[in-house]
C-alpha cells in the first residue's frame, strides 16, 4: 500500500537534538508529498489518541531548543496487545500509513513488536544520550550530553583543586559506560568506572594516591550509574570507609545531562538521520533504524539496534584514560 501520511513521535528519555530530528523528519515528508501527523507522548499518545496534523511551520523555531515538543513517555498501556491494538486502531483512524519512531532502545523495541503485529512500516531514529544502540557510532543527544558533563567537570575541577579534593562525578547512561569513558577522556578525568569493567577499590585508591604524591592537587573519577553498586555514591562510601585519608566528595550530574540546546553535531546529526528516514520509507524500508557508520549512514534492523553489543573499545579507552591522566 502507497504511504501518504507518516506519523511522527518521540519516546523513552528525552534527548538534545530529538526536535532537530522532528523538524528534518517533517520538513523532508512534506517535501516529498506526504502528509505528517504528530503523535503526543510517544506511544502513550497513540493509545489514547493525541494526534495533531503537522504543517511545515508546526516546526519552526526549534531545531535549538532540548527536549521534544511532542513531549515523551515511557507507555505502560503499549506494553500490552490491548493498548497495541487500540494504537493501530487510532492510527488507521487518523489516516497514518507508516511512523517515524525517534528514541532508544525500548522504544525501538517496541517499534519491532508493533510492525510484527501490525505489518506497519516503521523507521527508528537513534534518540538517546546514553548512546547504547548497536550499527550506529552516535546516537542524537550524545554529544551535547558528554558535552554537558565536560562543561561540569571543569567547574568541579576548580573547586577539587583548591580543596585538594577527590570527587567522584556520576553521569547517566542505562547500562552503558559511554558517557562515563568518553566523558572521562574529554574531561582529563583521573578513572572512568563503567558497567561494563569490574572495579578494584584497591587499585583506584593507589591511582589516586599516586597522583597526589606526584603533586596533583585534585582527583576526579566519573563513575557511571550502576544500581547494582550504588554509582557514585557506592563507590565513595567504599573508599572513604577503607582509605578515610581522601577528602571525598560526590556529584550527580543527573537529568541535566539530558537537557540544553542541542550541539552543532547533535542538529547535524539529527537533520541527516530526519531525512534520510523520508527517504527509507520511499524505498519500501521497514523496521530498521538510521545509523551512522564510519561518517555514512546506514540501515539498521530494530533486532541488531537493539542487541547491546557494546562496541567501546574498552581496554584502549580505558588506557587512554590511564596514561593522560599520569
Ligand atoms: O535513557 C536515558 C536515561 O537518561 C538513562 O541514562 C537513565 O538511566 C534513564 O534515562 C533515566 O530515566 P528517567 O528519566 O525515567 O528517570
Amino acid at each position: 500500500m502507497a504511504i501518504k501520511c507518516i506519523g511522527i513521535l518521540t519516546s523513552g528519555g528525552d534527548a538534545p537534538g530529538m526536535n532537530a530530528a522532528i523538524r528534518a523528519v517533517t520538513r523532508t515528508a512534506i517535501y516529498n508529498g506526504y502528509k505528517v501527523k504528530g503523535i503526543m507522548r510517544g506511544y502513550h499518545g497513540l493509545v489514547t489518541n493525541e494526534i495533531v496534523e503537522f504543517k511545515s511551520q508546526s516546526v519552526s523555531n526549534i531545531i535549538q531548543q532540548g527536549g521534544t515538543i511532542l513531549k515523551t513517555a515511557r507507555s505502560k498501556e503499549f506494553r500490552t496487545e490491548e493498548g497495541r491494538r487500540q494504537a493501530y486502531e487510532n492510527m488507521k483512524a487518523a489516516g497514518i500509513d507508516a511512523l517515524v519512531v525517534i528514541g532508544g532502545d525500548g522504544s525501538l523495541s517496541g517499534a519491532q513488536i508493533f510492525a510484527d503485529e501490525y505489518d506497519v512500516p516503521i523507521v527508528g531514529l537513534p534518540g538517546t544520550i546514553d548512546n547504547d544502540l548497536d550499527g550506529t557510532d552516535e546516537t542524537i543527544g550524545y554529544d551535547t550530553a558528554l558535552n554537558t558533563i565536560i562543561d561540569a567537570v571543569d567547574k568541579l575541577r576548580d573547586t577539587a583543586t583548591s580543596h585538594e579534593r577527590l570527587f567522584f562525578v556520576e553521569v547517566m547512561g542505562n547500562t552503558a559506560g559511554y558517557l562515563a569513558l568518553n566523558g572521562a577522556i574529554a574531561s582529563g578525568a583521573e578513572a572512568a568506572i563503567i558497567p561494563e569493567m569490574e572495579t578494584e577499590v584497591d587499585q583506584l585508591a593507589d591511582l589516586i594516591h599516586n597522583g597526589f604524591r606526584k603533586s596533583k592537587n585534585s582527583a576526579i573519577v566519573l563513575v557511571a550509574e550502576n544500581p547494582a553498586t550504588g554509582g557514585a555514591m557506592g563507590l565513595a562510601q567504599r573508599i572513604k570507609k577503607e582509605f578515610p585519608e581522601f577528602d571525598a566528595r560526590v556529584t550527580i550530574l543527573g537529568h541535566i545531562q539530558r537537557g540544553g540546546s542541542p550541539t552543532a553535531k547533535d542538529r547535524i546529526l539529527a537533520s541527516k538521520m530526519g531525512a534520510m528516514a523520508i527517504e527509507a520509507l520511499s524505498e519500501g524500508q521497514r523496521n530498521v533504524m538510521i545509523g551512522i557508520k564510519n561518517g555514512e549512514l546506514v540501515y539498521v534492523p530494530f533486532k541488531k539496534a537493539v542487541a547491546h553489543t557494546s562496541h567501546l573499545n574498552l581496554k584502549d579507552d580505558m588506557e587512554v584514560v590511564k596514561i593522560l591522566s599520569m
